[in-house]
C-alpha cells in the first residue's frame, strides 16, 4: 500500500491486510475516477502516507484546530462509562493512525478488570508498526492485531468473530464519507457487527464558520502542507509529475451544505502527467481539485443518522461549548 516500512518488523508487529469486499479503494481506479473526470478530485485517504500522517499529527497540536484536543477531554470524562456500557473483549480501531486516543479506553478496562485486545486498523502501515511497538512496550500484557487497509470497503471481512466488539471511530473522520462512500462504510460496518457490539463514534458539530474556516487554514501553515503533499504522493505512486509549488490550498466552510471542502487550486494553465497511467491532465488556470470534504453534524443529526442503522444511541457525550460530539451506540437491528 503507500507507505510500507523498509525494515522487516518483529513477527508480532507483522499488519494483516485487509482486502476490499466491494470493488473500488486502488490507487489507480480511484485517480482514474477522480481526477480524469471533471469536477477533479482526489479521494482523501491518500492524503495520508508516512508523511501525511505525520503533518496530521501537527494540524492536531495547532492552536486553531480543536479537534484533536476537545475529543480527547470529552474521552478522558467519559472512558469509564463507555468502557462500564459496552464491556469489550476487544477495541476495534478504525484509522487508527498513532493509536494516541485508545490509551485512556485501555487504561478503564485495566481499570475495571476487563481482558481486551486491541485491534488497529489503518491505511498507513508505518503509523501502524509505530504505533502498536509504543503501545506493547506500556501494556506488556495487551494482544494486539494490528491491520492495514482501508475501513470503507474491508470491513465485512472482519465479520463473525467471537468476542464483544467496541468499535471505535473518532477524530471526526465520519465527516469525510459522503453519499455511496458513507453508505458503504455503513453498510461493511454492518455486516462487520454482530448484534450487541458497540460502535464509539466522534464528529464534529456545526459551529461559528469562522472557528471552523480557522481550524482548516491554520497560521503555521501545516493544512496547507498536508493538503499539498498529496501530490507528492501521486508524483511518487504514479510517476506523476506535479510540481507542488503550482498549487495552493484552499479550504473553505460551505454553509449550505454545512461541510468544509477543501481543494488545491492550479495557479497556472498546466499539463502534469502521470506515467503510471499513461495519461495527461490539463488544468486551466485556478482550476481545482477537491481532496477532502468534512461534513460537521448537529446533536439530533448524528442521532439520526446511527438510528437510521439500528446504531442506537446510549450516551452522547458533548463539552459545553457543543463543539464536538462523542457518541456510543449499540448494535441492535
Ligand atoms: C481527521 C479527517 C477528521 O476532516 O478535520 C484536518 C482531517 N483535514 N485538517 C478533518 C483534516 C484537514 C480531519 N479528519
Amino acid at each position: 500500500m503507500l507507505c510500507l516500512s523498509s525494515e522487516q518488523e518483529p513477527p508480532d508487529m507483522q499488519c494483516e491486510h485487509l482486502h476490499p469486499g466491494r470493488p473500488g479503494g486502488s490507487l489507480i481506479e480511484d485517480v482514474r475516477r477522480g481526477l480524469l473526470d471533471s469536477p477533479r478530485s482526489i479521494p482523501c485517504k491518500y492524503l495520508y502516507d508516512e508523511h501525511g500522517s505525520k503533518l496530521f499529527e501537527r494540524i492536531c497540536e495547532t492552536r486553531e484546530y480543536y479537534q484533536t484536543r476537545t475529543e480527547s477531554g470529552l474521552l478522558n470524562d467519559a472512558c469509564t462509562s463507555i468502557i462500564e456500557t459496552s464491556q469489550p473483549e476487544q477495541l476495534l480501531e478504525l484509522g487508527s493512525g498513532n493509536s494516541s486516543k485508545i490509551h485512556v479506553l485501555l487504561d478503564s478496562c485495566r481499570k475495571l478488570n476487563l481482558d481486551c485486545s486491541y485491534m488497529p486498523l489503518d491505511i498507513c502501515e508505518q503509523a501502524v508498526t509505530d504505533a502498536c511497538r509504543i503501545l506493547q512496550h506500556k501494556y506488556s500484557w495487551l494482544e494486539i492485531r494490528p491491520m492495514v487497509g482501508d475501513y470503507i470497503h474491508s470491513l465485512s471481512s472482519l465479520a463473525s468473530a467471537p468476542g464483544r466488539r467496541l468499535y471505535v471511530f473518532l477524530g471526526g473522520t465520519i465527516g469525510n464519507l459522503e453519499g455511496p462512500e458513507r453508505q458503504c462504510f455503513f453498510a461493511e460496518l454492518l455486516a462487520a457487527m454482530n448484534p450487541g457490539d458497540w460502535l464509539l463514534l466522534g464528529a464534529d458539530r456545526e459551529k461559528d464558520p469562522t472557528i471552523l474556516n480557522a481550524a482548516y487554514n491554520d497560521s503555521a501553515g501545516y493544512t496547507a502542507r498536508f493538503n499539498l503533499n498529496v501530490l507528492n504522493v501521486l508524483n511518487r505512486e504514479l510517476r506523476a509529475d506535479f510540481q507542488v509549488e503550482q498549487f495552493r490550498h484552499q479550504a473553505a466552510y460551505n454553509t449550505r451544505l454545512k461541510h468544509i471542502e477543501i481543494h488545491l487550486v492550479s495557479q497556472q494553465a498546466q499539463r502534469v502527467s502521470l506515467q503510471e497511467m499513461k495519461a495527461d491532465v490539463h488544468l486551466h488556470e485556478g482550476e481545482k481539485i477537491l481532496t477532502e470534504i468534512s461534513r460537521k453534524f448537529t446533536y439530533q443529526g448524528l442521532n439520526e443518522l446511527l438510528e437510521q442503522h439500528q446504531l442506537q444511541v446510549a450516551h452522547h457525550f458533548q463539552p459545553d461549548n457543543q463543539y464536538f460530539s462523542l457518541v456510543l451506540a449499540r448494535y441492535s437491528p
